[in-house]
């Protein structure tokens, strides 16, 4: 099934017009999303009014077993009964805007650190479908970066300084890095995971950086001697030349890859305006035929 798709950036990115992912069962056109996926990294759709179960739904039938011990599950109970729809909003469980000095807010602010979704697990996260519910009337973007064309332009003494090396990644720590302060039962929860800092990505054959904020180690390394290789990394890895900004609507559902792309939330008045989005992140496990 050809796909129709409107290139969105020069490196990646592509919106797909005329599918509406509510009613798309059929495995080709599953399969040729997927394809779809492994070239552009980010797909857009627009004007996808999902439910929550169908957002549920469709993110299984895409792409297998959904990733549910996320960090913001450790903090609180989630507010739509099933840890596998991320919460990603500014709104507490009483529905409310959440006030300045909330512990779940300035959790999730540290969504506005370039990182890659459930690094912190093993296995980590593979797609997160992001739908767009409630989106304020200023600009609330969400960058992504893409970390195969920042590979890519690596040179050869860099590639093979960080072929085969090991990163620790600890959602503990990201949280930290802002100030925030975790109990020792939660970070008990949170011990974190090791993956390649080089990866390849089966579909497509290409390589990837394996970045992410939560990155907190090289393993074997001196832990100030890997910090400063991965900010150096991070810093090239997100130059405006590989990120694409999405300007969210309302119905939007981005779908982005993460092991091949990084992204963050950028700051808007979130104490003023309500925003709500709601993720699923699939585990990255062999993908359904
Ligand atoms: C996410 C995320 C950023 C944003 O949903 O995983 O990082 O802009 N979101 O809300
Ligand atoms: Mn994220």
């Amino acid at each position: 099934m050809a796909l129709s798709i409107k290139p969105l950036h020069p490196l990646f990115a592509g919106e797909v017009e005329g599918l509406d992912l509510r009613k798309v069962e059929d495995p080709a056109t599953l399969a040729a999303l997927r394809s779809a996926m492994d070239q552009y990294a980010v797909l857009v759709f627009r004007d996808q009014p999902f439910t929550n179960e169908e957002q549920l739904a469709f993110a299984e039938r895409f792409d297998g077993t959904l990733h549910a011990k996320t960090s913001v599950s450790v903090l609180s109970k989630n507010r739509f009964g099933n840890e596998a729809l991320t919460d990603i909003s500014n709104v507490g469980a009483d529905g409310k805007v959440l006030p300045a000095n909330d512990r779940l807010r300035m959790s999730i602010l540290s969504n506005r650190l370039w990182h890659t979704d459930a690094s912190f697990v093993d296995p980590a996260g593979r797609y997160s479908l992001l739908s767009a519910r409630v989106i304020p009337p200023v600009r609330n973007d969400t960058e992504f970066a893409d970390m195969r064309a920042a590979y890519d332009d690596l040179d050869d003494e860099t590639k093979a300084c960080i072929e085969g090396l090991n990163v620790h990644h600890s959602i503990a720590y990201s949280r930290e890095v802002l100030g925030f302060e975790f109990n020792e039962g939660e970070r008990e929860q949170l011990k974190g995971a090791i993956h390649p800092l080089v990866r390849t990505i089966p579909g497509s054959g290409r390589k990837s950086l394996y970045l992410a904020s939560h990155a907190s180690r090289i393993v074997d390394w001196p832990v100030p001697e890997g910090r400063m290789l991965l900010r150096d990394l991070t810093e090239h890895a997100t130059q405006a030349r590989y990120v694409y900004p999405h300007i969210w609507r309302e119905g939007d559902l981005v779908i982005w890859d993460n092991r091949a792309t990084m992204h963050r939330g950028r700051s808007y008045d979130d104490k003023t305006y309500r925003r709500e989005l709601r993720r699923t992140t699939t585990l990255d496990l062999p993908q359904p035929a």
